[in-house]
């Protein structure tokens, strides 16, 4: 939540303007777990290898099982941006979706601000589809959400092994 909260991590995250609270956490922990159960919809701790300190926070939900289309949504907490995080935790969760899942697609939505996410999700192979207007209201002002997809035989990994 400390992470979450950070305005730089809930801003360009969240539809919202105001900070997550305690009980909606705990509710939000225990959903994802019975999802994550259900089979379709997983949100995954990003940790550090060598301490296994939390650093993020990742989630994959297939929306569509009959034509492979999934949808991801990630963060990284402040302290630790720019260090190739985003990007290999990202790259992790296509190639689960891609090689273990065999989606053939996957849904990634920007707000139009967030150039930093957009950059992220162009340099794994994703490409912009289209402009959602109007979906965001912050600050006396309207925002539009970018469309992003990536199909399976675009993928460019990041240049970081993942372990199976
Ligand atoms: C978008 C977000 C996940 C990126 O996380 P990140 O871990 O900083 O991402 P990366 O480190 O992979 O890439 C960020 C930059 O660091 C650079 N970088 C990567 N590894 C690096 C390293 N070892 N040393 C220096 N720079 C590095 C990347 O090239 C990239 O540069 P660019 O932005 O100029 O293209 C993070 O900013 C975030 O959580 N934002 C708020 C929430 C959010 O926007 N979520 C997405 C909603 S769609």
């Amino acid at each position: 939540m400390r992470y979450l909260n950070h305005p730089s991590v809930f801003r360009p995250l969240a539809y919202r303007g105001t900070r997550f609270r305690r009980l909606e956490e705990v509710a939000w922990v225990r959903r994802s777990r019975r999802a994550a159960a259900h089979g379709d919809y997983w949100n995954f701790a990003v940790t550090r290898r060598d301490s296994g300190a939390l650093v993020g926070g990742i989630g994959l939900e297939v929306r569509d099982w009959a034509n492979g289309r999934g949808w991801t949504g990630y963060w990284i907490a402040r302290p630790f941006w720019h260090r190739g995080y985003g990007a290999e935790a990202a790259s992790a969760v296509c190639d689960v979706a891609f090689r273990r899942l065999k989606l053939q697609r996957i849904d990634a939505e920007v707000f139009d601000f967030n150039q930093r996410s957009m950059r992220l999700l162009r340099r794994l192979g994703f490409r912009r589809e289209g402009r959602r207007r109007h979906v965001l209201r912050r600050g006396g002002r309207w925002y539009d959400e970018i469309a992003f997809g990536l199909l399976a035989s675009e993928f460019r990994p990041w240049p970081v092994p993942i372990r199976d």
